[in-house]
């Protein structure tokens, strides 16, 4: 909704002010900050989008009381990558919390939120345009869209596609020789924790199909993978028998 809202209001009459009220968790520490929209097209994701910041972002956690358990799941993906390229210790929180999180407990909600936003808006503030270390936000994107595309954009969301998109990009890292099994470890535990998918079956031709279509293809395609906890590097490439090594790991 943000993404639709957002890309009409940045058209419609070459663009009217927009304030953003999320309604679910992925959007308020999410989709609403930072004024990227997209839109997809059957080949692929966010292929139609523009730049346009809203004038605010009114993140109320007492409207995800009504919001069903898998999103609020789905939604702590996005906070798990924040304390993978960020903040370690949310992924504390995402662990230790996960009960009183999945039952939309607005404190700990709160909390989380409000963290969340700080690092987002953090990185945009200090690139929005994507020139540098807003790419780091795409972290388990590169897998995870493209596990989106392989599934028709049907039948998983968003935040489990990242959560899988993330163990996928651990254990590439962990391939290339950059991390350690630990470091695959702190993906695992918080994920698992929040129910959240951690392994999944998936064909590396048809993930390599989602890239081909995908905007930031530029002779091959490039991973945002870690050199540790908090230590993200953007443009990696990675030779074809590790990516499909890494997937081979991802299905158990
Ligand atoms: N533009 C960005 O920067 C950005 C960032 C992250 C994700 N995204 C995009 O966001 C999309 C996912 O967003 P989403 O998770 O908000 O999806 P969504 O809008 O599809 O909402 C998920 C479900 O929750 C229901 N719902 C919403 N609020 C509710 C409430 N308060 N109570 C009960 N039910 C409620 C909706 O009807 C829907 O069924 C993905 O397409 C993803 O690519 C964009
Ligand atoms: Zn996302």
């Amino acid at each position: 909704v943000c993404d639709v809202a957002g890309f009409v209001a940045s058209t419609y009459h070459r663009g009217v002010a927009l304030i953003h009220v999320p309604t679910t968790l992925l959007a308020q520490v999410d989709a609403a900050v930072g004024g990227k929209t997209g839109v997809n097209l059957a080949q692929g994701k966010n292929l139609v989008g523009t730049f346009h910041q809203p004038r605010a972002v009114l993140c109320d956690v007492d409207l995800l009381a009504t919001l069903p358990r898998a999103e609020l799941r789905a939604g702590m993906a996005e906070v798990v990558k924040y304390g993978l390229i960020a903040d370690p210790s949310l992924l504390d929180v995402a662990a230790t919390e996960a009960g009183a999180i999945l039952a939309a407990d607005p404190v700990v909600l709160a909390a989380v939120v409000e963290r969340s936003v700080g690092i987002k808006a953090a990185v945009v503030g200090d690139d929005e345009r994507e020139l540098g270390r807003r790419a780091h936000l795409n972290y388990g994107h590169t897998f995870g869209h493209a596990i989106e595309r392989a599934s028709g954009f049907t039948g998983i969301r968003h935040g489990e596609a990242v959560a899988l998109g993330m163990m996928a990009a651990a254990y590439l890292a962990e391939e290339l020789g950059r991390v350690d099994g630990e470091v695959v470890d702190a993906h695992r535990r918080p994920l698992e924790a929040l129910g959240l998918p951690v392994e999944g079956s998936y064909d590396i031709g048809a993930l390599e199909a989602a890239w081909r279509h995908d905007k930031k293809y530029r002779r091959g395609v490039r991973f945002v993978l870690l050199a540790g906890l908090a230590r993200p590097e953007a443009g990696v490439h990675a030779p074809r028998a590790l990516v499909a090594r890494a997937l081979e790991r991802l299905a158990g």
